[in-house]
Parts: structure tokens; C-alpha cells; sequence
């Protein structure tokens, strides 16, 4: 049994648009589930997701968040104004925002810093690359993302989810084998461990993401340490990501 609920959270990245909002929105009104589920959309787009939402349980995440709290840092947006805007978690530290906009460790941690100043649940992102992986460097590279992005962190009455995404899969149709992303998985839990505690690490979601598709969520959930998934281009589908959701709930349920 899985005393950590499930959580779903789609990440539309520079996708989408008022069309994919009221279609994603509408398949979900009125529905119950055992799990948490979000859709993060590109920050133009929340406030209008968020007028959508009185009828749904769905949660509005941000893909991104600044590691700054106000002032001359142009293009930016802080911790407090989404927290003001409704959003309930933030992406931190995506593999595309560590690729292509530099994003370090240190930035993860100051980002996650603020992010729970403003309660806001952050998802942090880790994973390797393909040649790391090749180079049986996965294990050092996740410990080191887990302990620079965490170490020092007061998690006393909030909490935080850890997405594993190795960059390999993400886009690529090669989502990690289930038995390949739960050993991960534990690795990862092992590493909070010693990061934080056993009870700290014990109520921490660990997410899966790269290539989740609807044929490929329940493999994957049924995981011992899968808490859930971080899904991407299968989230752009609302049909398809209502099935990873429902199977979600459905697990959820079978197992308590
Ligand atoms: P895909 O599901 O498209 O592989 O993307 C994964 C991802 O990057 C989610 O954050």
C-alpha cells in the first residue's frame, strides 16, 4: 500500500492555447479522483485555465518560477504572484530550462526556497543525458542534482515532489522500462534520505517523466516508488491524458 497520493501533472511547455485550455478543462468537470492532478500551461494562459476550474479538482502548476522576490529583473515572474494568480505548484529545474537557459543547482535551490516561502509546492526536475547514462554516471549525476538543489532546505510542515526525467526519454517515444525508472526511483529516495530523513523521504512524491503515454502510465504507477508522472506531449491530448489520470485513480484506489 502507497501512503503517498498519486499525483498527474501535465507539462504543455510552449504549447497549447484557449482551444486545448477549454477542451482539457471540459473532460475533466465533474469527475472525483484519487489523485492529484495539474496541468502547468504557459503562464499567459493561467489566469484564463484558472476561471475554468470552479467545477473541476484540477490544480494549475507554472512551468517555471524566479528565483527573485520582486525588483529590476525583467521577463521574471516571482513565487508570490503565482501564488496570487492560484497556482498551486511550479516546475523547477526542467532539463529545457537547465539545457537551453543555463539553469543551475544553486538557481533549484533558491527557486525552491521560494517557492515554499509563498507555499507553493515546488516539483523538482532531475534526471541524466543519454551519455551519462552510457557512462554508468546516472547515479552520481542524481545525487549531486538531489543534494545541491536540497541540502539546507527547512522542510518543517511543507513538502516538495522530486520528478526523475532522464533526458534520454523526454520527446523521444523511449520512456524509461518501469522496472529500469522504479529502480531509480528507489535510488532517488535512498539519496533524500540522506538529504533530509527517512520520514522526510518516506512523505516525498518521486514523479516519473519522458514518454508517458496512456499505454504506458500504469506500468509505470504501479511502481513501488512511483508516485506519479510528469507528462508532457500525451498531456496536449486531452483524451489521452484523462485515461493516464483515470488509471492513476484507479490504482490509487485498488491499492488502499
Ligand atoms: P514527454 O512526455 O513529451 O516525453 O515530455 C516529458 C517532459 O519533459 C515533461 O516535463
Amino acid at each position: 500500500m502507497k501512503t503517498r497520493k498519486p499525483m498527474i501533472i501535465a507539462n504543455w511547455k510552449l504549447n497549447g492555447g484557449l482551444d486545448l485550455i477549454c477542451t482539457s478543462v471540459a473532460s475533466f468537470i465533474g469527475k472525483h479522483f484519487d489523485a492529484q492532478i495539474a496541468i502547468c500551461p504557459p503562464y499567459i494562459y493561467i489566469r484564463d485555465m484558472m476561471t475554468f476550474l470552479q467545477y473541476s479538482e484540477l490544480q494549475i502548476g507554472s512551468q517555471n518560477v524566479s528565483k527573485y522576490e520582486s525588483g529590476a529583473y525583467t521577463g521574471e515572474t516571482s513565487a508570490q504572484m503565482l501564488k496570487e494568480a492560484g497556482v498551486s505548484l511550479c516546475l523547477i529545474g526542467h532539463s529545457e530550462r537547465r539545457t537551453m537557459f543555463g539553469e543551475t543547482n544553486q538557481a533549484c535551490f533558491n527557486k525552491i526556497a521560494r517557492a515554499l516561502q509563498h507555499e507553493l509546492l515546488p516539483v523538482l526536475c532531475i534526471g541524466e543525458n543519454r551519455e551519462e547514462r552510457e557512462q554508468k554516471k546516472t547515479q552520481e549525476i542524481l545525487r549531486q542534482q538531489l543534494t545541491e538543489s536540497l541540502k539546507g532546505l527547512d522542510l518543517t510542515g511543507k513538502n516538495l515532489c522530486v520528478a526523475y526525467e532522464p533526458i534520454w526519454a523526454i520527446g523521444t517515444g523511449l520512456a524509461a522500462t518501469p522496472e529500469v525508472a522504479q529502480e531509480t526511483h528507489q535510488f532517488i529516495r535512498e539519496a533524500l534520505v540522506d538529504v533530509f530523513d527517512l520520514i522526510t523521504a518516506q512523505r516525498i512524491r518521486i514523479l516519473y517523466g519522458g514518454s508517458v503515454t496512456k499505454n504506458n502510465a500504469q506500468d509505470l504507477l504501479i511502481q513501488k516508488d512511483i508516485d506519479g508522472l510528469l507528462v508532457g506531449g500525451a498531456s496536449l491530448d486531452p483524451g489521452h491524458f484523462l485515461t493516464i489520470c483515470e488509471h492513476a485513480s484507479r490504482i490509487a484506489k485498488e491499492e488502499n
